[in-house]
């Protein structure tokens, strides 16, 4: 039997650098192998304490850039399982699929499109001839099974979007160009998930549908492009790490006017972290057809009548937040060891400030859950630390995240102020309890990756 093919050093290297992430994702509480005590069950993963602040940190920032800042865009929140004819007509049922074949030895399963030799890349053993395997999961709906019960659960969150085009057209009274967001779960029984939760079968999307008059398509596609791409940066991403990859017009859906992908360089390679397409009006017009329902555009003053085209930002929720924890993981030579700090966007970081009483006594516990309930009820995720020496605190604050630690002190019993550290530079100023809330959000307005 053939061996399978040997590791570069490079391949090693990003190979320990995941496992660094998947073993700091775990011991902090970010990601764990979901079914863990069963034996878990591949490639799907279920968020912790941090990992669900952080996921749900990258939601309430694209909503509020996407949406909530914005007077043309609204929401929505669609259900997962549709009518199947929505799938037929989306080409989902028909074209959806992958080719892949089999390793007749070790049982593993691969994309044909994706091999290199035409041995197993796991063991080296023979591989089965390509079929082709949808990616939808099929479940039943009601107690009755059969073909008329059988229900798919969505692959893409954008196709309840396109259905509720009218409802949200008229209720909302929008005249394009105007957009239509969506965030929530979407499932793909992919045949190779991996790279931890970059590709996993059950995921979340934000997505977005911004429905223009056709002859406005490209000046939106431009703007999308750019508005999506320079998100990230604010964010605190790399911009060496950040690319826009146009694709090719081989690469094209048939109806595509154009696509481009925000990629991320992540230690296994280039990846895609967001599509932005030009869909023109193929999702509309198809569903018209098949349904019966006119989803146009028509103004009743002037008789304009047409079926708006359609840009859509797509990305993933997990693959945003393992690219910002990737990111933002570093590792600094410090004297005597080495600092672990993840440097998250204070608006990204799944805990904002941590509260510390300098020791045990004298009244500085009692002092220090107040300043907590302070930053508490300013919003702020806090999180109350007593136990070890004050450096060690600051350490594990630092793994997590942490953009701000509150050391209440002597000082702070006799008058009044603490001490803030900042997670990235260190350093640390002495600031009125009264003005701690304040400089804060002074703060997490300023920041900039260093
Ligand atoms: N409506 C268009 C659409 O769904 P897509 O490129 O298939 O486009 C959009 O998906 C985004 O969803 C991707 O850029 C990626 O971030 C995320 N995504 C897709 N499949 C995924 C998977 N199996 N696991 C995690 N994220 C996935």
């Amino acid at each position: 039997m053939a061996k399978p093919p040997k590791l570069s050093l490079e391949e090693k290297a990003a190979q320990e650098f995941m496992e660094k992430i998947v073993s700091l994702c775990k011991r902090k509480g970010f990601v764990f192998q979901a079914s863990e005590i069963y034996g878990g069950i591949s490639n799907t993963y279920d968020y912790g304490p941090l990992g669900v602040e952080l996921k749900r940190n990258v939601k309430e920032a694209w909503w509020r850039r996407v949406v909530t800042s914005r007077a043309d865009v609204v929401g929505l929140d669609s259900a997962i399982i549709q009518n199947p004819k929505v799938w037929e007509t989306s080409g989902h049922v028909g074209g959806f699929s992958d080719p892949m074949v089999d390793c007749k030895e070790c049982k593993n399963r691969f994309r044909a499109d994706h091999l290199v030799g035409d041995v197993c890349p796991k063991c080296g053993g023979e591989l089965t001839a390509a079929r082709e395997f949808n990616l939808m999961f099929k479940t039943q709906v009601g107690a009755v099974e059969g073909t008329s019960s059988v229900a798919y659960l969505r692959p893409e969150t954008a196709q309840g979007i396109f259905l509720n085009y009218l409802n949200v057209q008229n209720s909302a009274r929008l005249k394009p160009p105007f957009g239509i967001a969506q965030i929530g779960k979407s499932f793909r029984n992919e045949i190779t998930p991996g790279n931890f939760v970059f590709r996993t079968r059950e995921f979340e999307q934000a997505e977005m549908e911004f429905f223009v008059p056709p002859a406005e398509e490209q000046e939106w596609y431009a703007y999308w492009k750019q508005a999506r791409f320079d998100w990230y940066i604010e964010l605190g991403i790399r911009p060496e790490n950040l690319r826009l990859r146009e694709h090719d017009p081989d690469e094209l859906a048939h109806y595509s006017t154009g696509c481009v992908d925000v990629e991320y360089k992540y230690p296994f390679g280039w990846g895609e972290l967001e599509g932005i397409a030009c869909r023109t009006d193929f999702d509309l017009t198809r569903h018209s057809e098949a349904s019966g329902s006119k989803l146009m555009y028509f103004d009743p003053q002037t008789k304009e009548k047409y079926t708006p085209y359609v840009i859509e930002p797509a990305g993933g929720i997990d693959r945003m937040a393992l690219t910002f924890l990737i990111d933002a993981y570093e590792e600094e030579q410090l004297e005597n060891d080495v600092r672990v700090v993840l440097k998250f966007h204070p608006e990204i970081a799944p805990t904002t400030c941590a509260v510390f009483p300098l020791v045990k006594k004298d009244g500085m516990p009692e002092k220090a859950h107040e300043v907590e309930a302070l930053l508490r009820r300013a919003g702020y995720t806090t999180f109350y630390d007593e136990k070890a020496a004050i450096g060690r605190r600051y350490r594990r604050q630092d793994e997590d995240g942490t953009p701000f630690c509150i050391t209440v002190d002597g000082d702070t019993l006799t008058n009044g102020t603490v001490t803030i550290r900042h997670r990235d530079s260190m350093s640390q100023e002495h600031v009125p309890i009264d003005a701690l809330v304040g400089r804060i959000a002074q703060a997490i307005a300023d920041w900039k990756r260093a």
